[in-house]
């Protein structure tokens, strides 16, 4: 996926929120997608100004490493100890900061290193405001390529019609050489129950379904930007 940024000035404001939390010497997870592309694009700024220093990224996906890289940012692996900040946008967020991302299909670095996050910060306008999750969005699901059809089928199990992510006239493939698969669920489902059935399932990489994982949100509307906690 290109990481392009977005036409919207409130992503920009919602990342401009995040990065008044970035500190001197963090190891930051840098998110993907094109509102997190804004907050990559002030760590850069950032340091090019010598306003901040000493500050390594752990890139979501090679949109974001290519990003990042071309814009002076000093790239690590993940450490083992995790980062100290991770900023991400989101697909759907509900309120209490459970959230679904990977329309980018880029979840599974997102969770590795959102779970890593000592805080985990998630941005974005208030369009991605839901009251329970999959209301618009379907759950995006990273599959091993072998056994698609049977891993398709178990989805369906669960009550999904699951959409094998189509792109270029093939299917998508993601950063980690897998497919997403999109899964919309016409009732209302128990982000838990799901979460833990999916993760179940063989064949099934990982979900995108963030749940307790965001420590804050920053949701940036007409009235400004909104600092949302997730509840102690
Ligand atoms: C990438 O896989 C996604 O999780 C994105 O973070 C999410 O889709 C939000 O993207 P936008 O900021 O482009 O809306």
């Amino acid at each position: 996926m290109a990481q392009t940024p977005g036409s919207d000035g409130r992503k920009r404001a919602a990342a401009g929120a995040a990065l008044a939390l970035v500190e001197d010497g963090m190891t930051l997870g840098l998110g993907t997608g094109s509102t997190a592309y804004w907050f990559v694009a002030g760590v850069a700024e950032r340091l090019r100004e010598g306003s901040l220093r000493r500050v390594r990224g752990v890139p979501t996906s090679e949109a974001t490493a290519r990003q990042a890289r071309e814009a002076g940012i000093e790239l690590v692996d993940l450490p083992a100890a995790g980062v100290d900040l991770a900023v991400d946008g989101m697909d759907e967020l509900a309120p209490s900061l459970d959230a679904v991302k990977g329309l980018g299909g880029a979840l599974l670095r997102e969770k590795v290193v959102a779970s890593s996050a000592r805080r985990f910060v998630l941005i974005g306008d208030e369009s991605k405001l839901v009251s329970r999750l999959g209301e618009r969005a379907p759950v995006p699901v990273e599959v091993v390529p072998f056994g698609l059809a049977r891993t398709r089928l178990l989805l369906e199990r669960l009550g999904a019609e699951a959409r094998p992510r189509p792109a270029g006239g093939s299917l998508f493939v993601t950063d980690n050489g897998n497919h997403v698969v999109d899964c919309r669920f016409e009732a209302p489902f128990d982000p838990e129950e799901l979460a833990a059935e999916l993760s179940s399932l063989p064949g099934v990489v990982e979900h995108g379904l963030f749940l307790g994982l965001a420590d804050l949100a920053f949701v940036a509307g007409a009235g400004g930007v909104r600092r949302l906690e997730a509840a102690a």
